[in-house]
């Protein structure tokens, strides 16, 4: 087992009504807010109307910035920095998916000394503290809610990437599976797909952990059970709980528990696909696994042995990259890029940025061959 440093400081609300609470905590920050949304779900269901009558209740005064967009650009989480800045705002409350919220806490970092987003996510700018930061979470599947991570992509420089501060955890998460109900059955899955690549991507990292690799196993039962009862009864108060518990466990840092890094190669390969495609990331991630399973089916041979014997009883890793493959397709999440539109003659500009950002794991590295070899794997071939 590896050293390894438990924190998060995270406080975590968790349940049906939390968010009657986010007034009287937000207060706590300082008296202007700046809530930061997507585009347009969480005020078509009312989560937004909600939120804001909470804050202003409260004698909090509120100013807005809305229309984040799944993969979300730099250059949006620039336009929330200005207006932060304008109205000097105290506190930020993120009330989204996982693009929302990780704007929110780059913007809560480059606030305060009036950088420009992609600094900070460059580290071209020391980051020495952040804005307080309250997130309320209506889609289950980053683990956002529970950690530092930031990802912002760059279209002009060709690049999707993951940052992080000491700064950026969440001052408070309000996560009331309700606020989930709405969600449509394609992100319900690719969310279910996300948290199963976290819980892998640490399985495949730097360390031994045997009690770890059993709670990822855990994980890994516990989502594919909850997923077709989900899909089919979406407004399921305790199916939609459990996901989103699950989605918060996959990278709040218990996956990692013993070991000092995880891989990441496979959350290369998909951001390549959502900067060329705008491809949803848990959709990159379906693709993406299975073929960067097969690639390794022999150089980590007992690693995915041990988890197919953990989680299907069946000490095989081919057996384990076709259930898992399977059990992707079950719940409509697509396992070939032809399945999402995207034909071989795509390859070679897939191949290019994959190479040109040397798209590589921590533990598992990847050569320009490897590259091409998992992109290959990532086609359904015509038999
Ligand atoms: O934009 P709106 O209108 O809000 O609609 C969103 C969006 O279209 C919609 N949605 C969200 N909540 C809803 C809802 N629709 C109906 N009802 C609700 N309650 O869902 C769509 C997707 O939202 P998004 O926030 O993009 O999804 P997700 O939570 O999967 O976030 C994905 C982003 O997180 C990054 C990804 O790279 C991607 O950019 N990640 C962040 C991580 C982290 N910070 O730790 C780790 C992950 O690996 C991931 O990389
Ligand atoms: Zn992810």
């Amino acid at each position: 087992m590896e050293n390894f440093t438990v924190y998060n400081p995270t406080k975590l609300h968790f349940g049906r009504g939390v968010t009657d609470e986010i007034g009287q905590t937000a207060k706590q920050y300082g008296q202007k807010v700046l809530l930061i949304s997507g585009k347009g779900s969480v005020v078509k269901y009312g989560y937004y109307n909600k939120i804001h009558q909470q804050l202003t209740a409260a004698g909090l005064e509120v100013f807005e910035f809305s229309g984040v967009e799944p993969n979300p650009s730099h250059q949006t989480a620039d336009r929330a920095v200005s207006v932060g800045l304008e109205h000097k705002i105290d506190v930020i409350v993120a009330l989204g998916g996982g693009s929302v919220i990780d704007t929110a806490k780059v913007v809560s970092a480059a606030i305060p000394i009036g950088v420009k987003t992609w600094d900070v996510m460059k580290q071209n700018v020391q980051i020495k503290s952040a804005l307080p930061l309250i997130a309320v979470l209506t889609l289950a599947a980053t683990g956002t809610e529970m950690n530092a991570f930031a990802v912002l992509q760059n279209q002009a420089t060709g690049e999707k990437i993951g940052w992080r501060s000491p700064f950026t955890f969440p001052a408070h998460s309000f996560l009331d599976p309700e606020f989930t109900f709405t969600v449509p059955k394609t992100y319900t899955a690719y969310g279910i797909a996300d948290l199963i690549a976290h819980a892998l991507e640490n399985y495949f990292g730097f360390g031994e952990s045997p009690l770890t690799d059993r709670i990822t196993a855990d994980i890994l039962i516990e989502a594919m059970h909850y997923a077709p009862l989900v899909l089919s009864e979406p407004e399921n108060y305790d199916y939609r709980a459990n996901i989103m518990w699950l989605s918060t466990v996959a990278l709040n840092g218990t996956t990692l528990h013993g070991r000092r890094y995880g891989d990441w190669a496979v959350h290369g390969i998909g951001h390549t696909l959502s900067l060329l495609y705008d491809t949803p990331h848990g959709a990159s991630l379906s693709i993406a696994y299975p073929a960067w399973l097969r690639l390794h089916v022999n150089r980590a041979k007992n690693r995915i042995e041990r988890l197919s014997e953990l989680v299907f009883g069946i000490s095989s890793a081919e057996h384990f990259i076709n259930a898992l493959s399977s059990f992707f397709e079950s719940i409509q999440c697509p396992v070939h890029l032809n399945q999402i539109g995207i034909g071989t003659d795509k390859k070679d500009e897939i191949l290019q940025l994959m190479n040109k950002n040397k798209v590589s794991g921590m533990v598992h590295k990847l050569s320009d061959s490897d590259r091409n070899e998992v992109l290959n794997l990532m086609f359904r071939y015509a038999v």
